[in-house]
């Protein structure tokens, strides 16, 4: 593990001596160029003295692990390397910083005003002493630790892994790799459709990496549909009983695109109530996933209504003791697979489909002992199969990864037996993706990560390698894709058009990361249950998944800390931003989104490192002009806060890549300024850097400026009006990677004016009158779209006379369709072929549509249906048959008669949809 600590120094350097850091150093320190020079000169050699002890530790044999000579060696390099971190830290903060701010604060403090040369001085000395020590220490190693397997390069390579580029490789775990379940699945399918009305409790029993959680996710996405209302809530070992509650009702209210005011406001009981009424006369699905003490399904019974609707719940479990939850012949015991469905696995995971997944005779031996040494246990067997997968199938290789495994097995007793498999995956990481799995653990269990979120803070963190002509963002999602297909992080959803979206880690695998990062000092993850002996000196990054009272005080050895993360959004804050902007001053990531913070102090400018400041759906307002000093800051987010206005400095953040700025006026977007965002004018084209803007409050000035922007990704504009919208063309073609585009007129009336769009669009989102005479006459706008390979296209407040969507139609590879006033004429139909990708439509707001058609063989792969407060429509809409079965039908805000013409239509099966009245 310290190599992703040493890894991550060397890049740190690299910066000290990059061109950046290079020219401020000698303009500041023009006089003493032989000192400057010489330091300069020390901070390489230990560049390079770091890279050797990088490839060494990468090629140590595993076996040496737990060697306590050795451990004690690694945990000294470990500590030097964090040092000499802050030293050149220390040494960027010095030729970096806006000195004459910084030492405002430094008198103000009462301290004496440092010279420059000083600092000059004493970090050139820190820096040799940190030379020396290093190079001791490496030669200490060989007089310390006489290692197994020695240095032969060519066969104690054990661990190197030349990091195999898989991109072309893209496989996952889907339906059709579960072995050996089918009996378990149809007992299942069977217990949730049988007949009995009475409310049923089913058991999934087994130990960790059998394959609960997958065996019931399988069931319920397959039979949810069949349930009035389903929801999937994962209990875990630190649940309480309240936010177990809350995630149920949000879950349920999830279905309906709505949810109960106030229940921050309620006690236990009122949620119980909630949820009971809500309950009462449904059938309903409820998953509890990873139940560990039968207590907490007995807190929840209260609310979990005995009614006689045939409602089911199922619990899985690793606690014996849980399984009487449920009668005998509702308990299922996982089983570990068979010896022939342990292969069968293992050869799917480990050898290509181009062999048919057969296994090369020279291999088979070994093989089959690696999967004996599995148990038959399909988390270690799919787990060690990807390990295998990517690398060279010989005979060495196989032998070479047994005996490690029968080293792990006999030498860490004390682990689960398949801990020590997942562990071996681990350490067959490549450096970069250590790091990034890692970090993952910090989170508490069962978090959902999002890509997009995810790849920002890794880059932030310095995790990721710049990697040829690809942005970091890019790479990023390689190493993402990367953990997937390796099975160290799990996908659970893609969005509409394909693209990972959501991910969750094995709860097995982060325990054990866990403890790597505690051990290693990685990182810590602080909740109120356990926050004591969590606090390691040079610990570098903090989780906090529940703050306490004592935080402050537990806070003494901060300053070490690069990154602090808080998920938890109940704890005042006032104090929190000051102390961490006055003790913690190498920080580079702060992610405080959801606390109600209103005010950033003047301070956060001297986070001199700071690169990711999140301050989503915070209070705050406005930001101080400090924050123009924050010249490395990539990400900047306040997306949902009360952010009024930027201070001018902002276009002094030369490197900004992602800033997100806006407050949401309709949460339920319907209002034709649902949004607002943040005027830059002076100076916008400044921000070259920028992949993500949203939104921008746009004016003469920013209009022209924004074609300086090249990067954007994806960009959000509000304000728009007629009269900039030539200008706004012209520059939008400058976007040749624009992926995403959202355009919000000011007002109703204003028209949006587009007859071409950038060449790489996606998603589309425009909101505003469309120009008239679409069709035949002045084609522009739909002409240019219909010529982009959209995959989302939203038309909000177009507010059209004719239908749009005959020239719509000819975007085939479409998948998600919305128009929210965007139509005022009195018909739709969707003819046959049309939108063949199509998931979801929605129509919102269509006050004259009267009738919708839909032909058999339109839209033939639609999964959601949401008609919304369409008042003039009075029957139900023509052929709907031919969409069925949808996934999720909904009718919003409907009158009682269409009530009745819904109920008595016999081309909607029963229980298959939703509605909602109209007040
Ligand atoms: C650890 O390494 C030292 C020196 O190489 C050796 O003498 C010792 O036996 C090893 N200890 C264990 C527990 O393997
Ligand atoms: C190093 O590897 C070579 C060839 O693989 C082998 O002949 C030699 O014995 C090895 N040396 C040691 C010390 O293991
Ligand atoms: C934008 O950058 C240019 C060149 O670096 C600089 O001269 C100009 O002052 C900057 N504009 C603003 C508003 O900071
Ligand atoms: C306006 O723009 C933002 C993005 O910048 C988008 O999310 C929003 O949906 C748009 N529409 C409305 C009605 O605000
Ligand atoms: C749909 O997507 C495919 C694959 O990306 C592409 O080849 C095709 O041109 C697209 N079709 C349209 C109409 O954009
Ligand atoms: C529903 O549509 C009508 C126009 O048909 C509109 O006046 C009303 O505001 C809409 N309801 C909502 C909640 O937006």
């Amino acid at each position: 593990m310290a190599e992703a600590v040493i890894l991550l120094a060397v890049k740190k350097i690299g910066i000290a001596l990059g061109n950046e850091a290079l020219s401020q150093a000698s303009s500041l320190f023009k006089k003493f160029i032989t000192q400057l020079t010489e330091l300069q000169g020390s901070m390489g050699r230990i560049s390079r003295e770091l890279r050797l002890i990088h490839g060494f530790l990468c090629r140590m044999d595993v076996r040496n692990r737990n060697n306590e000579s050795y451990e004690i060696w690694v945990q000294q390099l470990r500590m030097l390397v964090h040092g000499i971190e802050d030293i050149v830290d220390e040494y960027l903060y010095l030729v970096g910083h806006k000195h004459d701010t910084g030492w405002g604060t430094y008198l103000k403090k009462g301290f004496r005003r440092p010279s420059a040369l000083l600092s000059l001085n004493s970090i050139a000395s820190l820096v040799k002493e940190a030379e020396m020590n290093l190079v001791h220490l490496f030669q200490a190693k060989d007089r310390w630790v006489s290692l197994v397997g020695g240095e032969n390069s060519s066969d104690s390579s054990y661990v190197v892994e030349r990091s195999q580029h898989l991109a072309s490789i893209s496989r996952s775990l889907g339906e059709e790799d579960l072995v050996g379940v089918d009996t378990n699945r149809e007992k299942l399918e069977h217990w949730l459709s049988g007949d009995d009305s009475e409310r049923s409790m089913i058991v999934l029993l087994g130990m960790g990496g059998l394959g609960k959680t997958a065996l019931a996710a399988n069931v319920y996405k397959k039979e949810r549909e069949k349930f009035e209302c389903h929801a999937w809530v994962s209990i875990s070992q630190t649940y309480s009983i309240k936010n177990v509650l809350k995630c149920l009702i949000t879950e349920f209210y999830k279905e309906k695109k709505d949810t109960p005011g106030n229940m921050d406001g309620m006690d236990i009981k009122g949620l119980q109530d909630e949820l009971k009424t809500f309950l009462e006369d449904r059938k309903y699905l409820i998953v509890l996933d990873d139940v560990w003490a039968p207590e907490a399904v007995n807190d929840l019974f209260g609310a979990l209504v005995q009614n006689q609707k045939g409602s089911r719940v199922i619990v899985t479990t690793r606690i014996e003791g849980v399984a009487h939850l449920a009668f005998e012949d509702r308990r299922v015991t996982l089983e570990a697979l068979s010896e022939e469905e342990s292969w069968e696995l293992f050869c799917k995971m480990v050898f290509s489909t181009d062999t048919n997944h057969k296994c090369p005779t020279e291999v088979e031996a070994s093989a089959c002992k690696i999967v004996g040494k599995c148990k038959g246990i399909p988390l270690a067997i799919v787990t060690v199969g990807r390990l295998l997968y990517v690398r060279d199938k010989t005979k060495e290789e196989f032998n070479r990864i047994c005996d490690q495994l029968d080293w792990e097995l006999v030498n860490n007793p004390s682990m689960e037996h398949v801990r020590n498999i997942l562990y071996l995956s681990f350490i067959y990481l490549p450096t970069y993706l250590k790091s990034c799995f890692l970090y993952c653990s910090l989170f508490p269990e069962d978090y959902l990560f999002q890509r997009k979120k995810l790849v920002r803070l890794w880059v932030a963190e310095g995790f990721i390698e710049e990697r040829g002509e690809s942005t970091l963002e890019e790479v990023a999602e390689g190493y993402l894709a990367e953990l997937v297909r390796r099975n160290m992080l799990q996908l659970v959803e893609r969005n509409s058009f394909g693209r990972m979206k959501k991910f969750r880690m094995h709860d097995l695998l982060r325990e054990l990361a866990v403890d790597l990062c505690h051990r290693h000092c990685f990182g810590v993850a602080y909740a109120e249950d356990k926050p004591g002996g969590s606090h390691p000196e040079d610990g570098r990054r903090l989780v906090v998944h529940k703050l306490n009272k004592d935080f402050h005080r537990s806070c003494s050895s901060i300053h070490c800390l690069r990154s602090i993360i808080i998920l938890d959004n109940t704890m005042p804050s006032f104090t929190l931003l000051p102390l961490l902007s006055e003790k913690c001053r190498y920080m580079s990531v702060l992610e405080l989104s959801g606390l109600p913070i209103e005010k950033i102090p003047d301070a956060i400018g001297d986070l001199f490192n700071l690169r990711y400041l999140g301050l989503r759906d915070s209070k705050v307002k406005l930001l101080p002009k400090s924050v123009e000093k924050l010249s490395n800051l990539l990400t900047l987010d306040l997306y949902s806060s009360d952010i009024q206005e930027f201070p001018g400095g902002i276009v002094k953040l030369k490197k900004l890549r992602h800033l997100f700025v806006a407050k949401v006026n309709d949460p339920q977007w319907r209002k034709i300024r649902s949004f607002s965002g943040v005027r830059i004018s002076n100076g916008l084209g400044n921000l070259t850097s920028l992949q993500t803007l949203h939104a921008l409050e746009v004016d003469d000035e920013s209009v022209r400026q924004l074609g300086e922007l090249g990067q954007l990704r994806s960009l959000g504009l509000c304000n728009v009006k007629e009269v900039y919208c030539g200008r706004l063309c012209e520059s939008l073609m400058q976007m040749q990677f624009l992926h995403r585009l959202d355009v919000n007129a000011s007002d109703e009336d204003e028209v949006l004016q587009f007859n071409i769009l950038p060449p790489n669009l996606q998603t589309l989102c425009l909101t505003g009158r469309l120009a008239e005479g679409l069709l035949g006459e002045s084609p522009d706008l739909f002409q240019a779209v219909a010529e982009q390979n959209l995959y989302l296209l939203h038309l909000y407040w177009s507010q059209l006379r004719e239908d749009p969507l005959p020239s719509l139609s000819r975007l085939s590879n479409l998948t998600e369709l919305y128009f929210c006033r965007a139509y005022n004429g009195e018909q739709l139909a969707f003819l046959t072929g049309w939108f063949p990708k199509l998931k979801t439509l929605r129509l919102i707001d269509l006050p004259n549509l009267q009738r919708l058609e839909m032909q058999q063989g339109a839209m033939v792969t639609l999964e959601e249906l949401i008609l919304t407060n369409l008042s003039s429509m009075t029957e139900v809409p023509a052929g709907i048959e031919f969409l069925m079965p949808l996934k999720y039908l909904v009718f919003h805000e409907i009158t009682r008669d269409f009530l009745t013409s819904l109920r008595q239509c016999s081309r909607l099966p029963a229980m298959q949809w939703w509605y909602t009245l109209r007040d």
